[in-house]
């Protein structure tokens, strides 16, 4: 999933069934979504990740990405709470 608002591209909840994982399947997508973004206009592309995720850390970095200093913030809207 992804979208962007104009600025920013991001892309949401890229997975790939475990037993297929490390098959260059998920580095074609992103290059895609990057394609997607430029053909826009887009000339950024974010994806946030629990830092606990070292997995996915080490895709995005073999992609070219970098850690990003920023902090995200929520809030719930429908009474929920994080615990
Ligand atoms: C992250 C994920 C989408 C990668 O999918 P994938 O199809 O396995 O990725 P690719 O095979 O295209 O990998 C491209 C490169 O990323 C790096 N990479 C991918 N998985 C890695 C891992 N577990 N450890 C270290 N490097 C990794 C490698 O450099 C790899 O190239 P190589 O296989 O030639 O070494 C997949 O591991 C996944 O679905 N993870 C769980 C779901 C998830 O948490 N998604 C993110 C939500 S924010």
């Amino acid at each position: 999933m992804m979208g962007n608002d104009g600025h920013r591209g991001w892309v949401y909840y890229l997975g790939v069934l475990p037993a297929w994982r490390r098959g260059g399947i998920a580095r074609p997508l992103m290059v895609q979504a990057e394609q997607w973004m430029c053909a826009r206009g887009v000339p950024k592309m974010h994806a946030m990740i629990r830092h606990d995720n070292l997995e996915v850390r080490s895709f995005y970095t073999a992609l070219g990405y970098a850690d990003d200093d920023v902090l995200v913030v929520e809030k719930f809207l429908n009474g929920q709470s994080k615990t």
